[in-house]
């Protein structure tokens, strides 16, 4: 009960941020709860996400990009002849407030669908509600097999990390031309973990070599002894795959011990905020992800003009999912021809061939789409794109 309230307050929070956060109020965020007046007019769409805690630019960012996509629906004339209104829900980065939050979403809210969440961990947790009530969830960013695995109310826009991984062992052996490599994984964290298995799986497959596996957990502040314990095995690059938060702490902490070796990573690390933690240290070091501005298609080029002029700032691969999804979201219901949970399901599931900012997609029977990944490196706090590896 007591977290409970505690979601009601963040979301009349949101409420407030929400009409700061957007100059236009056609998705302004209610807390309150949606009437059947509402809904005649109105389709409630729920968002849930860490928009406050360490890892709050997943939530903002993500926020932003489907803020954008339902703002630019709504200028065409909505769906179905109803305009679409956004609830964002902070979840704090928290699978129990994950969870209290999807229920919100339906309980209280009666949205007809749910957006979210980035973190894997907390996609799991927010799926099963969601699978548990049958109302159609697509997770804009989650990686992690098991996510969709949740059940047939669960999707995805993004590639998995079975795939993301075999990226960046490619990434470190034909490219880079490495041959040892030490892994740092999250054991708190299921998208670190699944990934660091990925990654170990290909690059021995690769006759790579790993030589060493050191551990960590979200929040950590002190990563010293994982340090030491790497430097003196001959490690040619440390294999990071954790949220940008811890990341960045990492790369100080080889930087200060003298270990001057690049750390490689996943989507996880994709915030500007590595470069203020990292500072210097992280230079130099390379990362998978889902988009780069800088290599992008027409319409992901008018998208990042439109996100740009929209917030001051430009979208890094969270919004541009977070768009996606939206994107992908509307367009179902759109075919659903009727707001109702199960036939929005069914159209979700026969997405084909849709033209997103970052890809083509075509949910296949496990509810993913199959897409390539690009690789970033960072110069100079900045990341900028290296190279593209498809499927
Ligand atoms: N893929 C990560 C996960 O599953 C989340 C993430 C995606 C973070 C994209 C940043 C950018 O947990």
């Amino acid at each position: 009960m007591r977290s409970l309230r505690r979601t009601f307050i963040s979301g009349i929070c949101l409420a407030a941020f929400g009409a700061v956060g957007c100059k236009k109020s056609a998705t302004s965020t209610s807390a309150g709860g949606s009437t059947a007046a509402d809904r005649a007019t109105e389709i409630i769409i729920g968002h849930y996400a860490s928009m406050t805690g360490s890892t709050a630019h997943f939530g903002q960012d993500t926020d932003r990009g489907i803020r954008l996509a339902l703002v630019e629906a709504n200028a065409k004339g909505g769906v179905l002849g109803k305009k679409l209104r956004l609830v964002t829900l902070d979840d704090r980065g928290d699978s129990a407030e994950a969870a209290n939050a999807v229920n919100r979403l339906i309980d209280v809210e009666k949205v007809s669908a749910v957006l979210g969440e980035v973190a894997s961990s907390l996609s799991l947790a927010g799926g099963r509600v969601a699978q548990r009530r049958k109302i159609p969830m697509i997770s804009p960013t989650s990686t992690n097999p098991k996510v969709t695995e949740v059940g047939d109310y669960v999707f995805r826009v993004c590639f998995i990390d079975p795939f993301q991984g075999k990226v960046m062992a490619t990434f470190a052996h034909d490219y880079l031309k490495l041959t040892k490599i030490a892994i740092l994984r999250d054991v708190k964290n299921d998208y670190s973990i699944g990934l660091a298995d990925a990654f170990k799986a290909s690059f021995l497959q690769m006759s790579g070599n790993v030589v060493a596996e050191q551990a960590y957990s979200q929040n950590d502040t002190d990563f010293s002894a994982q340090v030491t314990a790497i430097r003196g095995t001959g490690a040619q690059a440390i294999f990071v795959p954790g949220y940008y938060s811890e990341v960045g702490s990492i790369a100080r902490t080889a930087a200060r011990l003298g270990l001057k070796i690049p750390l490689l990573g996943g989507d996880g690390w994709d915030s500007p905020d590595l470069f203020t933690i990292g500072g210097d240290a992280i230079n130099g070091s390379y990362f998978s992800d889902h988009f780069a501005p800088d290599v992008a298609t027409d319409k992901a080029k008018r998208f990042v003009a439109s996100f740009t002029t929209e917030y001051g700032q430009a979208p890094t691969g969270l919004g541009a999912l977070g768009y996606e999804a939206a994107e992908v979201l509307v367009d179902a219901i759109a075919r659903a021809g009727k707001v109702e949970p199960t036939a929005i399901r069914d159209a979700i599931a026969h997405t084909k061939d849709f033209e997103g900012v970052t890809g083509k997609i075509t949910m296949d029977a496990h509810r993913n789409p199959l897409k390539s990944a690009v690789v970033l490196k960072i110069e100079g706090g900045k990341a900028k794109f290296e190279t593209s590896i498809a499927p």
